[in-house]
Formats: structure tokens, C-alpha cells, sequence
């Protein structure tokens, strides 16, 4: 499946070129969402994750850079990782500043140790994209994390609220037929008891947060903040 969502982001990065949300899927009805949403989810992430300009934050899956670019100037460094080389070469080509550094890999096979460096962690709209065997295989890089650092898993499309996305039979049908294709619209839909069965053996607690209701996505989304205890 990683090399189903790796194709269909590089494909994206060609097919809207220059049109940065539409590459991360940052539409409603096929349209951008206004700046103002942009800066909704960058104001619920600093706060969530209490970021500070003393803060090392790791931006996995941070696609063409949308956010870490907003998030770059709230703190003292910045690395952001992504799989899709067309999403990676267009944030170092369009988001790039001083404190930023994009690079190339799949967050899920990262060196041991790898987090080591950093305080806070931020993962947005792409949780959607893992199975629970490679969530797992994450939850225990992030292991090296320091006591009381903060991960944010934002924007995880809950599967309780499935119905409320795909809510008419045709919608709901057309869900259906990618499943069948194996070629999903979205992803993984996720329970919150799923992700907390999966966090707190790793040493974290974990907290379900309501997004803010502004948030276009928060009708079928939430956000997941693990703190590491142990
Ligand atoms: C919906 S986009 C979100 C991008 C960015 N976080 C944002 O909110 O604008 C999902 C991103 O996850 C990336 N991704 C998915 N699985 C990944 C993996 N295993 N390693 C690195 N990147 C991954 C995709 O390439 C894509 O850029």
C-alpha cells in the first residue's frame, strides 16, 4: 500500500503543479480551502504541540511543505520528511527558509535512534496512509524520544464518522468500489481505541482531541496528542 500512496502523491505533485493544497488534498468539492483554514490548522498544531522557538520539531509526511513552511518561524528548527520526491523537490523549490530542512525517505523506515534530536513531533492528514503494522513500527523509532516530548497526529479520519464523509449511497458506494479496486479514496478510516491499544505499550499517553469546529474537516476528522511518559 506505501507504494499505492507514493505513486499517488507523485502523481499529484504533476497533475497540479503549482497548485499546492490540491497536491496534499486540501479541497472541498475538488476547490483549495481558503488561506484562512491553513492558518485554523497551523494555530490548533502550535498550540497543541505548546510549540516554542527553542523547540527541534520532525514534520513526518510533511508533503510540499504547506506547513511546515507556517510552522518554521514558531520554532528553532525544522525537518520535514516525505516519501514523495515530486512533494519534497516542490517544498525545497517553494517552501523553503533558513531553519527548514526537507528530506527524502519513508518516515517508516527511519534509522534507529532517529528521533532522538528532536522534542516535538508533528504528523498531519497522514495516519490515514499507514496500516497498524507500520504505525507500530513508527510507535517504536519514537521510543527515543525524551520523556515528555509531544507527538501530534493530526487529522485522522475517524471511523465512527465514516457515514458523516460518504453520506449519500452513492458516496458511500463509490468508498466501497476503491476498497473492492484496492485502490482506497482516503485511507485507513481509524478508531481512537485502535490507535490508544496500539501507543500506550510504547510508553505514551494518549489524548483524542476534538479539532476546532471552524476546521472544515473536523465534521469526520480528529486529532491524536501521544506524550511520551516513559
Ligand atoms: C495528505 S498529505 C499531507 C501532507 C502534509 N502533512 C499536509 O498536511 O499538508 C499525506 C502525505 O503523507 C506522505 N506519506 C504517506 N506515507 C508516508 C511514509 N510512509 N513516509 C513518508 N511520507 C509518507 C505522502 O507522500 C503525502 O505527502
Amino acid at each position: 500500500m506505501s507504494d499505492y500512496w507514493q505513486g499517488h502523491y507523485d502523481a499529484a505533485t504533476l497533475d497540479f503543479d503549482g497548485a499546492l493544497l490540491k497536491q496534499v488534498g486540501k479541497t472541498v468539492n475538488g476547490v483549495e480551502v481558503p488561506e484562512g483554514q491553513l492558518a485554523l490548522i497551523v494555530g490548533n498544531i502550535i498550540s497543541l504541540l505548546v510549540l516554542d522557538k527553542a523547540d527541534v520539531l520532525a514534520d513526518l509526511c510533511c508533503g510540499n511543505g504547506l506547513i511546515t513552511r507556517r510552522l518554521a518561524p514558531f520554532v528553532r528548527e525544522v525537518v520535514g520528511i516525505d516519501f514523495s520526491l515530486g512533494l519534497i523537490e516542490t517544498a525545497k523549490r517553494t517552501c523553503p527558509l533558513a531553519n527548514i530542512e526537507y528530506r527524502h525517505a519513508d518516515v517508516t523506515d527511519l534509522p534507529g535512534g532517529f528521533f532522538g534530536g528532536f522534542g516535538k513531533v508533528l504528523m498531519y492528514e497522514a495516519l490515514q496512509h499507514f496500516s497498524e503494522a507500520q504505525f507500530g513500527h513508527l510507535l517504536g523509532q519514537l521510543v527515543a524520544l525524551a520523556p515528555g516530548a509531544k507527538v501530534l497526529l493530526g487529522s485522522i479520519p475517524d471511523a465512527e464518522r465514516l457515514r458523516d464523509y460518504y453520506d449519500t449511497e452513492e458516496k458511500y458506494e463509490f468508498y466501497l468500489q476503491r476498497e473492492r479496486e484496492g485502490r482506497p479514496h482516503m485511507g485507513r478510516w481509524w478508531h481512537f481505541d485502535e490507535i490508544a491499544r496500539s501507543a500506550e505499550p510504547y510508553g505514551f499517553k494518549v489524548q483524542r482531541i476534538l479539532q476546532p469546529q471552524a476546521l472544515y474537516t473536523a465534521y469526520y476528522r480528529f486529532d491524536v496528542l501521544l506524550e511520551r511518559t516513559a
